[in-house]
């Protein structure tokens, strides 16, 4: 799970903020290249990125301007103001907002996020202390040049021809292969993906497609890089034969999350990631633990559910909202219904380009169904009563953006001051109006303040 805690201390900010002062200095702290932006404190500070930060899977959002949930040197290497080598970057905050942008520069993909309530932005450091100094040596940049440098390097994609270009995804297809489907709507499944398959222009340059079949145990058929031809690939989707067992589509989910997008297994670096798993019927094991796992890795999970389960066979089915909650709750984006194996003809165009829609792929990782929030508020008496007030309404204001539900958002409140009193937890409020005003119903405390302890139990307490 996602978690985010959104700290507010008051009076204890002085200390907090006097404290990282002192550790300043003129050397920039070593950041890793998984930290975000949202895990420095400072404004206007400059740290240091580890080599190969564009080789890791980090994750982007934004150009330009990259919300905080961003890898602060993946987001350098996008930018254009960070090498291979690594080396120091500014980091400046900014302000939330809507709409970060997609795109793809120095090897890194940046993706869209429809809001975030906190930015930043980078630029090469002017003065970089010499004991620093390494083979990259960024030091001695004129002021002016920032980050204002137009991105034009010369772009990493060749010219390499076939392909769809502006689907630049590598899909791993996982299909059905149970007991329940059956031989003949087994073929029938295999001729919607060959046609999915052609439709989506496989080739270099374009998409790359793998698959998985999932039955008792998950048989991976093919990987990303075993055929990047159509023709290659069609031939191997004919050639698939039919498993039987049951329908582990969870189990086949985790394998695939597991390895089947490393670059060994023919994964390629900075292009999305999308599974799109078909069920006809319904799964035989749990989706939900499953797909968070893909989402957490960065994989955009897609669930087309064929023949979905009658009236009378709901009582078969171990989770009537499976589909729900498999899939990053995003106004049903990444799920697809087909009534039956035998019309699949017609939802060939509209799920290719689905799966090829750049820009309405959210990361999983900030999918608002899997955000677990904690307030850890500041009851000391240094606040007062009206301020305190204040920020009760502050962050009901931040949990109105949540999509807060049984299967969406969570939110739970610890205030503190020596003290620390659990409000709410987590699992407490399952509606977005009964959280919002369990929030503003809280009173306050006022006391001492002791953050410290507080942090400790809001971690051990909402976060168990
Ligand atoms: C796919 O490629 C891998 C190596 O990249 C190879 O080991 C495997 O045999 C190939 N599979 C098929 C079905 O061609």
């Amino acid at each position: 799970m996602c978690r985010l805690s959104v700290v507010l201390p008051l009076t204890g900010l002085f200390v907090l903020i006097a404290s990282v002062l002192g550790s300043t200095s003129s050397v920039p702290d070593p950041i890793t290249c998984v930290t975000r932006g949202a895990d420095l404190t400072q404004d206007g500070v400059v740290v240091l990125c580890p080599p190969g930060c564009s080789q890791w899977r980090t994750s982007v959002f934004g150009t330009g301007i990259y919300a905080a949930v961003s890898s602060v040197c993946g987001a350098a290497v996008h930018r254009g103001v960070l090498g291979p080598s690594g080396g120091p970057v500014k980091v400046h905050k900014l302000q939330g907002r809507h709409n970060y942008l997609s795109s793809y520069a120095h090897g890194v993909h940046s993706q869209a996020l429809s809001h975030w309530t906190a930015s930043f932005s980078l630029t090469k450091p002017v003065h970089v202390p010499l004991e620093l100094t390494s083979d990259t040596s960024t030091t001695a940049l004129p002021a002016a040049q920032p980050a204002k440098k137009p991105l034009k390097k010369p772009s990493v994609k060749k010219a390499l021809q076939g392909g769809n270009k502006d689907c630049q995804m590598d899909i791993a297809m996982v299909i059905d292969s149970s007991n329940n489907i059956g031989q003949r709507r087994f073929n029938l499944q295999k001729n919607f993906v060959a046609k999915l398959a052609a439709m989506l222009r496989v080739g270099s340059t374009g998409p790359h497609v793998g698959l998985i079949q999932a039955s008792d145990s998950p048989k991976t058929e093919f990987l990303l890089n075993n055929y990047t031809q159509p023709k290659e690939l069609m031939f191997a989707i004919k050639e698939l034969a039919y498993l039987g067992g049951d329908t582990n589509t969870g189990k086949a989910i985790m394998h695939t999350a597991e390895s089947f997008f490393n670059q060994e297994n023919g994964g390629r670096r900075g292009h999305p990631r999308v599974m799109m798993v078909l069920v006809d019927g319904w799964p035989s094991d749990d989706l939900e633990q499953a797909a968070m796992l893909a989402r957490e890795s960065g994989i955009n999970v897609f669930l087309v559910s064929v023949a979905k389960p009658a009236a009378e066979e709901l009582g078969m089915v171990r989770d009537k909202d499976f589909m729900k909650k498999a899939v990053c709750k995003d106004n049903g984006f990444f799920s697809y219904s087909i009534p039956s194996w035998f019309s699949t003809t017609k939802h060939v165009r509209p799920l290719t380009q689905r799966l090829c829609a750049l820009d309405g792929l959210l990361c999983s990782k900030t999918c608002y169904n899997s955000v677990n929030i904690g307030f850890l508020i500041d009851g000391s008496s240094s606040v007062g009563d009206a301020n305190f007030r204040l920020v009760l309404d502050f962050l009901a204001g931040i949990a109105r953006s949540f999509d807060i539900s049984d299967v969406g958002a969570r939110i739970g409140a610890v205030q503190f001051t020596y003290d620390q009193r659990l409000e709410f937890g987590l699992f407490d409020y399952s509606n977005k109006e009964e959280a919002i005003n369990a929030l503003r119903r809280i009173p306050y405390m006022a006391g001492g303040t002791s953050t410290g302890s507080a942090i400790s139990f809001a971690t051990q307490k909402l976060f168990r």
